[in-house]
Order: C-alpha cells, then sequence, then structure tokens
C-alpha cells in the first residue's frame, strides 16, 4: 500500500502515460500502415487491367493452365511482391503459381473485388489472401471472352508475404524511429514536468501532515514552529494551502487554551476540595476541643474562661456555618435554583447600610471609603437582599485587598441605552435609563494571567492569598452569578500595583 501521496500521483501519472504511450504507439503503427496500403494499391490500381490485356489467360473459353503459368510467374518474377490468382464468378480460386499446400482458402470473397472494379475509391480495399487467413491489399480485373462475357477475374494480392511483415519493415525504417524517439522524448519531458509539479504541490500537504502528526505527539501542547507568526499573518493573502494552515494553527492554538483551562479549572477544583476539607475539619475540631474541655474542666475553670471557650466556640461555629452557607449558595446557583424577586429599590439607602456595615473594616486599615452618587434619588429595579450581597463582596473585596491608607470609591452615575424594549418604561424621551455602580479601589489589583479566571469558584491569585489568608474565593463566583440572574454581567479592569475596579449595570426601573 502506497502511504505518500505523491507516490500514488506519480504512479497514476505514470500508469497513465503508459497507456497514452501505447496508444500513440498503436495509432501512430495503424495509420502509418494505411498510408502505405493506399499508396502501393494506388501504385498498383491498374496492374490487373493491365495484364488482362496483355497475357491470353483462356483459350475458346477454357482457361490456358500453361499460358497462365508462364505469365504468372514471369509477372511474378518482375515483381516478387505479387501473388497471381484467376478466380471464378463464385469466387473459387482457379489458378496459381505456387506450391498447393500454400493455398489455404481455395474460395474467397468477392464483394472487395467487384467493389475494387466499379469504383476504385475509398482506398485501400482490402480482399482476402488464398495464402493466409489475413486480409491484403490487391488489384483485380474482369476477364471476358470475345463475346463480352465474363469468364472469370485476375487477382493479384500486392506485395502478399512481403506485407506480412510490415511491423519488421517499419521498425527498420529510419524515419519510424526518429518519429518514435521524439515521441518518447516528448513523454518523458511531461511526465518529469507533471512529477516536479505533483511535488510541488504536494510538498505544503506533506509538511502540514508532519505539523499536525507532531502536534498529536505532543499532546496537543506545543504549537509548530512559526505558526504563532503565521497566524498574526493576513491569511487572505495565502492561497489554499496556505487558509487550511492557517485554520489548523487556529484550531491547534485553540485546543492548546482550551485544555490550558480545562487544566486550570480542574487544579482549581482539587484544590478547593482540599481546601474546604481542611476548612470544614479545623474549625469542627476547634468547637469540639472547646466543648470536651467544657465538659471535663468545667468545674475546674474559672466562670471568665468558661465563657471565653463559649464564645470562641461560637465564633467558629458562625464561621463554619457562613461558609457552609456560601457553599450552598453557589450549588444553587450553578443549578439555576435561586430566583431573585425584583423591586425598585432606593440606592441611597441600600448603599448607607453597606456603608455602616463595612467602615469599621475601611477604617481599620485607615483605608478612606466613599460613597459618590450621581444624584441622591437614584433607584434600580434588583433584589434587595441580592444586591445587597453584591455590593457587600465587591466593597469587602476592595478593602481587604487594598493596603492601608488606600481609598476604596463606590460610584453611582445613569447611563442612558439607545434600546428600547415593550417591558422597560423609559424615562420619557424614548431611551431606558440604566445605571452603572462601579467600586474602584487603589489596591495590588489583579495580574493580567489571573483575570480569565477570578470570576471562578475557588480561584484565588498569589497576591490575594497572601494578604487574606481566611478567603474561598467563591465571592466572586457567587456575585457574577447573582448580577446574571438580573440580566447584568461583571466587568473587571484592573491593573497591577495600581488599582481594580468592578462595575455592573442594572435597570433604573
Ligand atoms: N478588589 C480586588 N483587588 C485585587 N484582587 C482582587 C480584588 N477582588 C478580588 N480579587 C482577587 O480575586 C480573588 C477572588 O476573589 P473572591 O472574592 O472570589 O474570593 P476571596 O476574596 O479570596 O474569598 P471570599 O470567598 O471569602 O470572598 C481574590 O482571592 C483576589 O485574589
Ligand atoms: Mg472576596
Amino acid at each position: 500500500m502506497i502511504q505518500s501521496l505523491y507516490r500514488r500521483l506519480a504512479l497514476i501519472l505514470l500508469v497513465m502515460f503508459i497507456i497514452l504511450g501505447a496508444f500513440l504507439f498503436w495509432f501512430y503503427e495503424n495509420s502509418n500502415q494505411s498510408l502505405q496500403r493506399e499508396t502501393s494499391q494506388k501504385i498498383h490500381l491498374h496492374l490487373a487491367e493491365y495484364l488482362v490485356q496483355e497475357i491470353t489467360l483462356f483459350s475458346d473459353g477454357e482457361l490456358d493452365h500453361d499460358s497462365v503459368k508462364d505469365a504468372f510467374s514471369n509477372v511474378m518474377r518482375l515483381d516478387p511482391g505479387t501473388e497471381l490468382y484467376v478466380i471464378d464468378k463464385q469466387g473459387h480460386v482457379m489458378a496459381y503459381d505456387a506450391p498447393p499446400e500454400k493455398i489455404i482458402r481455395k474460395k474467397i470473397d468477392l464483394a472487395p473485388i467487384l467493389t475494387f472494379i466499379e469504383s476504385k475509391e475509398s482506398l485501400p480495399i482490402l480482399g482476402d489472401d488464398p495464402r493466409s487467413d489475413k486480409q491484403k491489399i490487391f488489384s483485380a480485373a474482369p476477364i471476358y471472352d470475345a463475346d463480352e462475357n465474363l469468364l472469370s477475374y485476375l487477382y493479384i494480392i500486392i506485395k502478399g508475404e512481403v506485407y506480412d511483415d510490415v511491423a519488421t519493415a517499419l521498425q527498420a525504417n529510419k524515419t519510424w524511429w526518429i518519429s518514435l524517439g521524439m515521441m518518447g522524448a516528448g513523454m518523458i519531458f511531461l511526465l518529469l514536468t507533471a512529477l516536479l509539479l505533483f511535488n510541488k504541490l504536494t510538498q505544503p500537504l506533506v509538511k502540514l501532515s508532519r505539523e499536525v502528526a507532531n502536534f498529536e505527539q505532543s499532546n496537543f501542547t506545543e504549537l509548530p514552529q512559526g505558526a504563532q507568526q503565521f497566524l498574526s499573518e493576513n491569511h487572505e493573502k495565502h492561497d489554499e494551502f496556505g487558509k487550511l494552515q492557517h485554520s489548523f494553527y487556529g484550531m491547534a492554538q485553540h485546543i492548546i487554551d482550551q485544555l490550558g483551562y480545562l487544566k486550570k479549572h480542574d487544579d482549581l477544583r482539587s484544590e478547593f476540595l482540599a481546601h474546604v476539607s481542611h476548612d470544614l475539619r479545623t474549625p469542627l475540631a476547634g468547637v469540639r476541643a472547646y466543648l470536651e474541655t467544657l465538659q471535663l474542666k468545667g468545674n475546674d475553670l474559672s466562670d471568665e474562661s468558661r465563657q471565653d471557650f463559649i464564645n470562641k466556640a461560637l465564633v467558629t461555629n458562625n464561621r463554619l456555618s457562613t461558609m457552609i452557607d456560601e457553599l450552598f449558595e453557589l450549588a444553587r446557583l450553578e443549578y439555576g435554583e435561586i430566583e431573585v424577586n425584583p423591586e425598585t429599590i432606593v440606592l441611597s439607602d441600600l448603599l448607607s447600610d453597606m456603608y455602616a456595615t463595612l467602615s469599621n473594616l475601611a477604617s481599620k486599615k485607615n483605608i478612606n471609603l466613599q460613597v459618590k452618587m450621581q444624584h441622591d434619588d437614584l433607584t434600580v429595579y434588583a433584589d434587595v437582599a441580592r444586591l445587597d450581597r453584591i455590593l457587600q463582596n465587591l466593597v469587602a473585596n476592595a478593602i481587604q485587598y487594598t493596603p492601608e491608607k488606600g481609598e476604596v470609591v463606590v460610584e453611582v452615575s445613569v447611563i442612558r441605552s439607545a434600546l428600547i424594549t415593550a417591558q422597560t418604561t423609559d424615562n420619557g424621551d424614548g431611551a431606558k435609563q440604566q445605571v452603572k455602580i462601579s467600586v474602584k479601589d487603589t489596591g495590588q489589583g489583579i495580574a493580567e494571567e489571573d483575570l480569565p479566571y477570578i470570576f471562578e469558584p475557588y480561584f484565588r491569585s498569589e497576591s490575594g492569598r497572601r494578604v487574606n489568608q481566611e478567603g474561598k474565593g467563591l465571592g466572586l463566583a457567587i456575585t457574577a452569578r447573582l448580577l446574571e440572574l438580573h440580566g447584568s454581567q461583571l466587568i473587571v479592569n484592573s491593573h497591577e500595583n495600581k488599582g481594580t475596579e468592578f462595575s455592573f449595570v442594572l435597570n433604573s426601573n
């Protein structure tokens, strides 16, 4: 089995050339033979007629065997390429000059003889050869008696035995050899040109298939050399092979990205499981230790120590239940089990609550927490508890991931969307009013390579881990999904060591 496309094409081409060569050879030889026959027959066109006039073959209506024999041997001596026969009106061979065993046909077809005598056109006309089973060119003429009664035909096969060997004769012919040589040389030239062309055409395919195989061998992790640069070029200017190559590189790049993403996702999940089991076990063990101590030594402890143990057990228990709540919340969000109950919310109220809750955290770090509203009476149409959760998560993150003396600003502004939908009330001038809420900080920022993952559950950046060991990487995942439930999207814009801005847009009413 031939694997290479080039070899297969070359083989097909070779077979086609051999067939073509054989056909050309056959055609050449056939037309050559036909031409030779025509010429010879034309030369001998009136030979039979002439001989009938010149020699006496019949006397008193009877074949004169002696004079026939003489005449035939004389003519055949003069022209050794001819064989003479007298044929009767039914086509029987009446006389010839040859050993009887050489005559294998005693009766021949008269039709070609009659056609020849009548028209002498469309040469060559072939007639039966009494000495073989072949058909040959001939000259013929009718023989009449004195009263013009048809007696028989003089039938002359031209170059009978010699003609059998015409192929050999042709091969010995110089012109034939020259023509054959030129034809062969032309065909070899064509064949070589075509092979070269095929080679040129199949080369890019060979290269591409090698690259595909290498890509597969690298377990779909390594782009072929130079692929990046090729991808950055304008693929419109490439030919079909180039476009194919471009598509393959694009596909390979996509596969590498997706595999990387899946791997990272998988790593995050494994990491999370390890964290969760650790984070669940540690507080449980802590609560248990406090309770056991109280059980065993409760009476020996001072009231103060007892109270302290109970408080610590409660705090630990609260942390544990918050974490379990968050895990459940995320699971329910991922399974689409949480519904939102939107209502018109006055943002200033919600933001003051948020401020009251988080200002302590901010002032502990000497962070300047500010709320800036375009108007005091701005409203949004959202689920109040979920929106509170969203704001708390974003502002808490901003405070947590901003170093001391930094700044966190919650900004609310009105934007107008050109979109008008049947469900939304417009504000009179035809445009739907929306509100943009953004939370900006002057903190550590998020590294560019981490940005695609921050909305993934359990993801925590290296710098994030350093400043907040308690985090679970769930806050942003929950926030982003809650906003999706409101038909909105959480947008992030961050520069490392400069700050981060999270923003989203909600309908005003
Ligand atoms: N404002 C921010 N500035 C810099 N990094 C941030 C900011 N907000 C989030 N991040 C990064 O994104 C990660 C994910 O945040 P997310 O709120 O989901 O989890 P977390 O804060 O680590 O834990 P928790 O589930 O307790 O909120 C953080 O670990 C941190 O690395
Ligand atoms: Mg957080």
